[in-house]
């Protein structure tokens, strides 16, 4: 199911949020569907995991900590239409399946781990009147890990600004905003954060080949907020760079490994190349959910490959001859030597060792 309206040319403060759940332990999940975006503000409703699924799969939900929290709701969705007697089967077979979508970013897997903690919880003894009990939990944890997510946002915002100059230029690949997390997102919390700060810069938006991620979502929600932006194809960042228009770099992460190496959208290696050429610091932004500390270094770092199609016929026109040979990895890792810091919402992990990353990880939130 779904509905939608036709973007103009006028802006609003604030976007909708991407994840929306609907009703109550029993209610679904609301998604916007960002491939529609720009030209269409779409909202589709997930009456089913399977619906879910396709959501993830499809990136109509995407971004790293967006993906957990539909994920989450994912089960609830399950659950509230699980027969009484079966709800923790269903709702365990359900996080199982959702794992299967997208295999990149962690917090998919955190956020089900969690949930699979409350089903866990309750398979003992069960019995059919249990239910509402069990559904109501789950949509309590989907709900946690929904807010917590907008408070992280809003602190790596506040501990992302101070590394921004006023007047900077400054570049971003891919979306890590509002819309690929429960609010404000965590590269662009930064710059809304300095924006609200009363700084101003100028955001350099790399579009983010093959599936424009930053051309169609991040220019997008920049514009929305009045940020002044300016869109670049891939290719014209070193250029940008050398002509002395940025300051800094920012982006978000997929999974971060125990010592710091950052996976996130494809391209986003290239720039902290770039970046480290023209003596630009390159900053990652990303909760704690977005650390995988059971892996030592980005080598392990599982990395998606999606079909050709997304390169030869992106947006419905053939650009590439038939049946020619492609690879399309969706990401790829930043070594932890690229990148001047870490912005979590516990604080910086400056300099980016295995060592720092655990000294700031395992502090009580700021
Ligand atoms: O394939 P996508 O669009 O889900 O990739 C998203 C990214 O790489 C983001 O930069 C990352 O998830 C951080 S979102 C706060």
């Amino acid at each position: 199911m779904s509905s939608s309206k036709t973007i103009g040319e006028t802006t609003s403060a604030k976007a909708p949020d991407s994840v929306q759940w609907v009703g109550d332990s029993r209610g679904h999940l609301r998604l916007i569907d960002q491939t529609a975006l720009p030209t269409e503000l779409k909202f589709i409703d997930c009456h089913d995991v399977e619906a879910v699924w396709e959501a993830i799969k499809m990136l109509r939900v995407r971004g790293a900590p967006a993906i957990g929290i539909a994920a989450a709701y994912g089960v609830c969705v399950a659950a509230s239409i699980a027969p009484d007697d079966d709800v923790p089967r269903v709702a365990e077979a359900a996080a199982q399946y959702l794992a299967t979508s997208r295999p990149t970013a962690v917090n998919l897997f955190w956020a089900l781990d969690r949930m699979q903690k409350i089903i866990e919880g309750s398979t003992d003894s069960w019995s059919a009147e249990m239910a509402p009990a069990l559904r109501n939990d789950l949509h309590r944890e989907a709900g946690a890990i929904h807010d917590e997510d907008r408070t992280m946002c809003h602190a790596i915002g506040r501990f992302g600004s101070t590394l921004i100059p006023d007047g900077a230029g400054v570049l971003t690949h891919c979306n890590a905003g509002g819309l690929a997390t429960a609010e404000y997102g965590t590269a662009l919390s930064v710059f809304f954060t300095a924006q609200d700060e009363g700084k101003s810069l100028h955001v350099f938006v790399d579009e983010t080949r093959p599936l424009l991620q930053g051309a169609r979502l991040t220019a997008w929600e920049l514009m929305q907020r009045n940020i002044p932006a300016t869109l670049i194809c891939d290719s014209m960042a070193a250029q940008v760079m050398r002509e002395g228009r940025i300051q800094a770099v920012v982006t978000g992460a997929d999974r971060i490994a125990a010592n710091g190496d950052a996976a996130n959208k494809i391209g986003t290696y290239s720039v902290a190349v770039l970046a480290k050429a023209h003596g630009i610091p390159f900053y990652v932004a990303a909760p704690s959910s977005t650390f995988d500390l059971s892996i030592a270094t980005g080598n392990d770092i599982p990395i998606e490959e999606r079909s050709a199609d997304e390169i030869t016929n992106g947006f419905g026109r053939q650009t590439a001859p038939n049946g020619v040979e492609v690879y399309n990895p969706a990401f790829d890792v930043t070594p932890a030597d690229l990148i001047a810091a870490i912005i979590t919402e516990k604080g910086l992990i400056e300099p980016v060792t295995a060592n720092r990353v655990s000294q700031v990880l395992n502090q009580a939130q700021q």
